[in-house]
This record gives structure tokens, C-alpha cells and sequence, in this order.
């Protein structure tokens, strides 16, 4: 088993998950369950960083299972767990953190950013590379696919790792290689004041839920930001919105003979929008009645949750063992 490709990633329960998460995370969790030993786990203890409230962050850490469920990644062939069930993960943190500098921390620019956006500087959001990095490193990962803004924290915890190896002499850690998606950036339903794309992100407010439907759904496309260029003018599908979420979800012949639309003039922002809804209720539509089977099932989702819980914290034990004796506790 240790000879094994092992392929990790988590996602924060600290929100609904929007078509940025999918496209940009979940689409090559998915693809990637049978390329090894898969582990995706909902990271509860990071969402703690912003959600502190009990009720909050346990109904969005079940919604988040029920959707990557319902998307498709499958018990059989992945392990899936939240990581508050996996103790190891932050004892983990503290021995990681005796070989971190707070110099690599300051460095970070996610929390910064957060700082910046109105977030409580707490130690947690501080220190939440160094949970990151043991989330990865505590299961000895080889793969992890990320969105790109979780770059940085990749590479620090590429430097923890080998922090942790040079200072005990030992090759205990493999340096995990991130693989990035197609899709690096999705962009949201607005832009910003200078006109400018932004990164579809819950804490914009620009997103579409993946499982979003009927009115609400319809509501959140139609509202796309879109410039005031009359019907007949022709359009740049490029600048636009709307065009580019469709490509997300379109065929090249697709993305290309709407763009000879909006080039051609006589089509409207309205239009596009009807085709992208479409695009979302194909692609997602089929998936509602399996997510509506598994919330009605909660037993099942936990059995999941509980067999993922027991083969991580088997990998988890494993590696926290042979770290407790590396360091001499
Ligand atoms: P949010 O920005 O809404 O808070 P998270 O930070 O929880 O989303 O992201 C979870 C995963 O989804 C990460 O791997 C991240 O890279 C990816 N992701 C989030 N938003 C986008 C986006 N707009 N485009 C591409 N990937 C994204
Ligand atoms: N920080 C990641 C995000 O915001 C979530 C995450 C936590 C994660 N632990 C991880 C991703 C370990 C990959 C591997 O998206």
C-alpha cells in the first residue's frame, strides 16, 4: 500500500459550494478517484477559522458531503471523511509548527487577503497553512489537485516538509506535487469597480451553487452583470460573463457559434443566459434527485463518513507513530 500513488485534497465546509469549487476542484476529484488511493475529506477545522457557529458549520459540512456525493465521488473508490474526525491531523500541526518559521507564515498571502476582506486575525487563520500542510503530509500524499490560489500553500507545505526532513535527518515526508485544473479561475456573476473579471468566490457573493435550482437558480443567472450595448450592436464574448461561464459547461463547435452570435450583433445578454441556464440544468439537473436520495438517507451518509474516518485515521496513526518517534515524544 505505501508504494502507491496516494491523491489527497480537502474542501473548506465554510460555505455552499459554487460552480468555481466544481470546475475549479471537484470536477478533477472526481476524475481522479481511480488514478491511486483517493482521500478528499470536508476540512470542518478550517472552516472554523471563519464560522463559528455550532449549527452553521455542522449543516454546511453535511451539504458539502450530500454535493460531492451527488457529484459523483464514490465510497467505493475514494475516502471520504471530515477531517475533525481524524485527531492525528492536528497533533500533527504543533510538531509541524516547532519547525516552521513565523517568517513563512507572514508570507502567506491568503491570509493577508483575508485580514484585508474584514476576517478576524485569529492564530487559527494565522497558523492555517500549518493545518493544511499536516492535512497532506499526515497521509504521506503524493497528488493533491487544488484550485491554483492554493499554490502558495502547496509550496509551503512542500517547505514544511522538507523543513521537518532536514532538521530529523529522516525522508519520513514525500514532497506532495499539486495538479492544478483546466480551469484555473472561474470567474463570478460581477465584476468589480474598475470593470475588472473577479474570482466567482463565496466571500464576493458573485457565485452560482453547483445545486441551485428552479427560481433561485434562474434568479442568480439572470442577474449576471452584463453591459448596457444595445440588442443589434455586436458583442465581445470575451468581455463578457455570461459567455464565459457558458464555456465552462460548452463544446468548442458550442463556444464557437456563440460567438459568432454575439459578434454578429442581434443577439441579447438575455439570450445567452437562457442557453447557459440550460448548459446548468443539464449538466446538474440529473444529479438533484440523487442528492435529494442521499439527504434523505443520513444513516448511509454516515456510514460513509465513519469507513472514510476509520481507513484515514489507520494512515493517519501509521505516520503519526513513526513521527513521535522521529521527534522523541
Ligand atoms: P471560496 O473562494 O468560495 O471561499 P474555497 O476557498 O473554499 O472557495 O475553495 C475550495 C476549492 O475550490 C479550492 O481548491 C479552490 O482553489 C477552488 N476554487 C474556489 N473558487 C474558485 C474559482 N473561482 N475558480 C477556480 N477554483 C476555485
Ligand atoms: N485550503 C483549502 C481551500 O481553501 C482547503 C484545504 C484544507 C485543503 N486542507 C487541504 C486542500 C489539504 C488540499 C489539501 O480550498
Amino acid at each position: 500500500m505505501t508504494a502507491e500513488k496516494r491523491i489527497l485534497s480537502g474542501i473548506q465546509s465554510s460555505g455552499v459550494l459554487h460552480l468555481g469549487n466544481y470546475f475549479g476542484a471537484i470536477k478533477q476529484y472526481i476524475e481522479m478517484q481511480d488514478e491511486g488511493e483517493a482521500l478528499y475529506f470536508i476540512a470542518n477545522y478550517h472552516a472554523l477559522t471563519t464560522i463559528q457557529d455550532g449549527e452553521r458549520l455542522r449543516d454546511l459540512t453535511r451539504n458539502a458531503v450530500l454535493d460531492l456525493l451527488a457529484l459523483g465521488l464514490d465510497p467505493q473508490r475514494a475516502v471520504i471523511f471530515r477531517q475533525s474526525d481524524v485527531p492525528q491531523v492536528t497533533e500533527l500541526t504543533w510538531v509541524l509548527s516547532c519547525v516552521t518559521t513565523k517568517g513563512l507564515l507572514d508570507r502567506a498571502t491568503s491570509y493577508k487577503d483575508k485580514v484585508q476582506r474584514g476576517l478576524t486575525p485569529n492564530v487559527g487563520l494565522y497558523t492555517y497553512p500549518v493545518l493544511m500542510a499536516a492535512d497532506i503530509l499526515i497521509y504521506r500524499s503524493h497528488v493533491v489537485p487544488v484550485g491554483k490560489d492554493q499554490k502558495q500553500h502547496l509550496e509551503m507545505t512542500r517547505d514544511m516538509a522538507t523543513y521537518f526532513n532536514e532538521a530529523f535527518n529522516t525522508d519520513l515526508f514525500p514532497l506532495p506535487e499539486p495538479r492544478f485544473n483546466r480551469f484555473t479561475r472561474v470567474i463570478g456573476t460581477s465584476k468589480d469597480a474598475d470593470g475588472n473579471f473577479m474570482k466567482m468566490s463565496k466571500s464576493y457573493g458573485n457565485t452560482i451553487d453547483i445545486f441551485s435550482e428552479g427560481k433561485k437558480l434562474k434568479k442568480s443567472v439572470m442577474s449576471i452583470q452584463t453591459d448596457s450595448t444595445p440588442l443589434e450592436d455586436p458583442k465581445d464574448p470575451e468581455k463578457c460573463i455570461v459567455f464565459n461561464l457558458y464555456r465552462l459547461f460548452a463544446t468548442p463547435d458550442e463556444q464557437e457559434e456563440m460567438a459568432a452570435r454575439y459578434r454578429a450583433g442581434n443577439y441579447g445578454y438575455g439570450d445567452a443566459k437562457k442557453a447557459l441556464l440550460e448548459k446548468i440544468n443539464e449538466t446538474f439537473g440529473p444529479l438533484r434527485e440523487k442528492r435529494r436520495e442521499l439527504e434523505a438517507d443520513p444513516d448511509y451518509v454516515e456510514d460513509v463518513l465513519q469507513q472514510g474516518a476509520r481507513r484515514a485515521r489507520e494512515l493517519a496513526s501509521e505516520t503519526m507513530n513513526l513521527v513521535r518517534e522521529t521527534v522523541g515524544v
